[in-house]
């Protein structure tokens, strides 16, 4: 039993099989009768906020011939003091998957080792596996060959941050994270994909000035600078990030025509101007729509296997 709660969950020959699949997935025509996942029921708890995690799941379980229950937190006897390993084995009777997005990442680790069923990480404090994934999967569409671009992510050193460290690499990439000095990406997270980027060939670099970090990037990728669970450290946030701010005048500085990504949602006038969201070069709605392509591959592999 397979659970997906870091992208080094899976070996690199399990992703490049989902993204097979997910080509498959996508040449389907929507009245197909395809419907692996029939019988099949995956709870979905949430702790935070979602639009794309949630309802692409939910309409990717649909898709697939199954069922999502939403389950909020809130409503579960969890809430009120029910143990999480109790909470684990019963949920595990009655479904055949379970996605959670919530705070801790520690909760997520602790469900998916007490459950009897596989746990998709929907996005914790610290990583966001199905997000970096889809993003991965998107470059690869729009790029011959990934292992020749150079991606930089600019911003903060968060769950998107960590989780691009992890993919690059998973897939030996080539990867900057472009952040403040006082916001750096997950120290651990970044020392284990050091010595894992020595088997795969991939590259990892810090910068902190963001007019040099951007140079020879073929894409950029930003992510919102104040993550949930941060409110009240938004008036010190947007302060420390304000050169951070991807604009056409940053964008001119890769020296390039970048693509240009966002996990969204996106504070526009904030991490991003509207002008190079919606700019010829943006993949951010592409991005959006493989979450569903890409999150059904991924339940298909962990639900059939
Ligand atoms: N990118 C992403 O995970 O979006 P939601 O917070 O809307 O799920
Ligand atoms: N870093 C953001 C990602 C949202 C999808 C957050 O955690 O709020």
């Amino acid at each position: 039993m397979k659970s997906l709660v870091n992208i080094f969950d899976f070996e690199i020959d399990e992703i490049n099989e989902v993204f097979s699949k997910v080509r498959e997935l996508k040449k389907l025509s929507p009245s197909n009768n395809y419907a692996p996942l029939k019988g099949k029921t995956l709870g979905m708890i949430f702790k935070k906020s979602s639009t794309r995690t949630r309802i692409s799941f939910e309409v990717g379980m649909y898709q697939l011939g199954g069922k999502a229950l939403f389950l909020d937190h809130k409503d579960l006897q969890w809430k009120r003091g029910e143990s999480l390993s109790d909470s684990a084995k019963v949920l595990s009777i009655y479904l055949d998957g379970i996605v959670i997005r919530t705070y801790s990442h520690k909760e997520v680790e602790d469900l998916a080792n007490a459950a009897d069923v596989p746990v998709i990480n929907g996005l914790s404090d610290l990583l966001h596996p199905c997000q970096i994934l889809t993003d991965i999967f998107t470059i690869q569409e729009h790029v011959d060959d990934l292992k020749k671009i150079r991606i930089v992510y600019l911003g903060d050193g968060n769950n998107v941050a960590n989780s691009w460290i992890n993919g690059a690499a998973r897939m030996g990439l080539d990867l900057r994270i472009v952040c403040p000095e006082n916001y750096l990406p997950d120290y651990n997270i970044l020392k284990i994909a050091r010595e894992e980027t020595g088997k795969t060939n991939g590259k990892i670099e810090l910068f902190h000035d963001p007019q040099d970090g951007v140079s020879g990037a073929d894409v950029i990728y930003t992510d919102v600078w104040v993550s949930m669970g941060q409110e009240e450290e938004a008036v010190k946030k947007k302060e420390a990030f304000k050169a951070f701010q991807l604009n056409s005048d940053l964008v001119k500085k890769s020296g390039k025509d970048p693509l240009i990504m966002h996990c969204l949602p996106a504070h526009r006038g904030e991490e991003i101007t509207s002008e190079v969201m919606d700019g010829p070069q943006s993949i951010i709605y592409k991005q959006a729509e493989n979450r569903l392509h890409v999150q059904k591959a991924i339940l298909e592999y962990l639900l059939e296997n």
